[in-house]
């Protein structure tokens, strides 16, 4: 992995290198944090780098801050807005993978969610794929249980919470398989270790409800949309037995990071025809077409990095005063470091 070049950290794009915490920092060792993973799609026609649907995902992030108590002195619009700033920094013309964290900073002893300040950064870095064979995943379904709403809210994107996914995605790794598929308490599936899942059986296409301790992809949402709109099928969100993935017609993992997946065999059986099935074939060749800004009709899910200057109109909290003084930035960004 490539590491960033910057950072936006502590209310300003700094050299990577500075962008550091401390050891006893409150996140660092209690989880207490929470991100959001965003990509950049590189679009060569256009000479573009366009952030796939940067509103929805600074709103969960900041509901998830709110999970956490946390007050941070951003909006979604700022936050688009540090990001732009930190993209036309490191000036990327290929894909990349977007990480915001916003994590309790204090370096102190004591769990708790009061009396304590969050700090936010944000760091791009060129990324291609998640797993290696994104066209027939082999999942397992793991032995440990997703983490209930009532112990960690799993619709926030909890730093802590993540341990849960690494040891599912550790253990399915550790038994030769790519992936796994967790369940909640009642046995019921939730989602993969880092992504949703989708089944279509008989044209219909069926994923986890919000209630059952998934995080609410973006990208499921996205799909879901796509799969009605465009592929024609119905979409139901309703909770699904394990051995129903087992009959699936197709199986599907979405993600920002794993992006569209199929899945082609679970516990050593194989999905429908154990390949790549007609309906995640279609969805997977729309959706990288969608997200890098060649569908008119899905055009404003993906916000221009480099074109036009509007986005750069709103100033950051902290910095307004910085910004009012410094000279009119460089309209030549456009062109390769
Ligand atoms: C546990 C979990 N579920 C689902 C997803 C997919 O969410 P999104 O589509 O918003 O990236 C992620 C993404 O990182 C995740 O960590």
């Amino acid at each position: 992995m490539t590491l960033p070049h910057h950072a936006f950290f502590r209310g300003r794009v700094v050299p990577y290198s500075e962008a550091r915490v401390g050891v006893m920092t409150h996140g660092l060792n209690y989880g207490t944090g929470v991100f959001a993973g965003l990509r950049g799609y590189w679009n060569d026609e256009e000479q573009e780098l366009f952030v796939f649907r940067p509103r929805e995902h600074f709103r969960r992030f900041l509901e998830s801050a709110r999970l956490l108590r946390m007050e941070l002195p951003y909006s979604e619009e700022h936050l688009a807005s540090a990001l732009n700033e930190l993209l036309r920094t490191e000036l990327y013309r290929e894909d990349c993978y977007i990480r915001p964290l916003a994590f309790y900073a204090d370096e102190t002893i004591g769990v708790r969610l009061h009396g304590l300040t969050p700090e936010v950064s944000i760091v791009a870095f060129p990324y291609g794929s998640y797993v290696s064979n994104e066209e027939g995943v082999h999942a397992m379904v793991s032995s440990w249980r997703r983490v209930d709403d009532n112990a960690i809210p799993a619709r926030g994107k909890i730093a802590g919470s993540y341990v849960n996914s690494a040891l599912a995605k550790a253990d399915a790794v550790a038994a030769g398989f790519d992936e796994a598929i967790v369940l909640n308490q009642d046995g019921h599936v939730s989602e993969a270790s880092a992504a949703n899942l989708f089944l279509v059986k008989n044209g219909v296409a069926v994923t986890a409800p919000t209630t059952d301790n998934i995080l609410e992809g973006i990208t499921r949402r996205t799909v879901a949309d796509l799969l009605r709109r465009e592929l024609g099928l119905t979409v139901a969100e309703r909770r699904i037995d394990r051995s129903e993935i087992y009959l699936a017609d197709e199986a599907f993992f979405c993600g920002t990071g794993i992006q569209i997946a199929a899945v082609t065999r679970v516990d050593h059986r194989p999905i429908g025809s154990g390949r790549m099935g007609p309906t995640v074939s279609a969805l997977r060749k729309l959706y990288f077409d969608v997200v890098r800004g060649r569908v008119a009709a899905y055009r404003t899910w993906c916000s221009p990095v480099y074109a036009g200057d509007k986005d750069f109109a709103l100033p950051l909290p902290d910095r307004a005063e910085e910004q009012a003084s410094e000279p009119a930035r460089n309209p030549g960004l456009r062109l390769a470091r």
